[in-house]
């Protein structure tokens, strides 16, 4: 048998993927499992089922790779994989919409307002912008309400800013999420399931170069410094584990995830988004994490598969 590892894809972090389907393919072969690395398009139906894996491991990130739709087709083909289940990751895709499930179970999260691009010009940039920033001050991050890696994503620290924001966020998306920007420390809190539920890896603080954790300040070596564990008091990085565990569990999600989030100045986090195709690359947050934690990356990932295959 052997295992396939799913990356590219079609969506603006295809090359992202790329070098994540790299890595675990990579670590996956030093852990001794025959690995097949696909770029993902159609002749994924043909090949599957002419050689059907023993599982897969999806590192497809943004569009089809988070969204389920890749799922559904896996599921479809009896191919079992590790990761949550195609309506999960429906919602968890869904910034909004993952926002308001994990509010509804008592996690904080930054008021915000969601904006199909339609109804900002239908009803007029600048007075649609100006009842915004009315309602939830300044400053705001503005974000496309599906996708990854901070593409199309900025900070808006006066108003003035907004409608070029707004601009650059549309270029990736048809709706925007704009929401109270949060000053403070930005962290990732991995989760993975390894047979005994949901567990959070150390948090992972994020110092970004230029104060910015844009696309350059992810994939490219250097710009960012990381520490993992995060430098928090042991309390508040409880509550940040804490945090992950329960949107990952009330997202239903499965087997990893890794929710981002920002802790303010009195060490309360705020939940921003989760990723249930977190990035693998040798810059990404959740192999620091698995280091961190004292563990090898090919084991987990060999684990997660032989549990999904099982
Ligand atoms: N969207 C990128 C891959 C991440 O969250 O790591
Ligand atoms: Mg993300």
């Amino acid at each position: 048998g052997h295992v396939l590892v799913l990356a590219g894809g079609l969506s603006y972090e295809r090359e992202v993927s790329l070098r994540s389907g790299r890595r675990v393919g990579e670590v996956l072969r030093a852990a001794g499992i025959p690995v097949e690395i696909r770029d993902t398009d159609a002749s994924l139906v043909p090949t599957v089922l002419a050689d059907p894996p023993d599982a897969a491991f999806v590192t497809l990130h943004g569009g089809s790779g988070e969204d389920g739709a890749i799922r559904s087709v896996l599921e479809l083909l009896s191919v079992p994989y590790v990761g949550a289940g195609p309506d999960a990751c429906r919602v968890a895709y869904d910034k909004p919409t993952a926002k308001a499930v994990v509010r509804s179970v008592g996690l904080r999260t930054p008021d915000s307002v969601t904006l199909p691009k339609e109804t900002f010009h239908d009803l007029g940039a600048s007075k649609v912008l100006s009842r915004i920033v009315e309602r939830l001050g300044l400053p705001l991050f503005v974000k496309p309400s599906q996708g990854g890696s901070a593409l199309g994503a900025s900070v808006v620290r006066t108003a003035e800013e907004l409608p070029s924001a707004m601009v650059g966020c549309f270029a990736y998306g048809d709706t925007a999420l704009i929401e109270r920007f949060i000053e403070g420390v930005e962290v990732a809190v991995s989760v993975l399931d390894l047979g005994e539920g949901p567990v959070a890896l150390p948090p992972v603080e994020i110092v970004p170069d230029g104060g910015v954790y844009d696309y350059a300040a992810r994939y490219t070596a250097g710009h960012t410094e990381f520490f993992a564990p995060a430098r928090l008091s042991p309390e508040v990085a409880a509550a940040c584990a804490e945090m992950a565990v329960t949107a990952h569990t009330a997202l239903g999600l499965r087997d990893i995830s890794r929710t981002d989030l920002i802790v303010d100045s009195d060490g309360l986090p705020h939940f921003l988004e989760v990723n249930v195709a977190p990035g693998m690359t040798e810059t990404s947050l959740l192999p620091m994490a698995v280091e961190a934690a004292g563990d090898d990356l090919g084991t987990v990932c060999r684990v997660l598969l032989e549990q999904a295959a099982a």
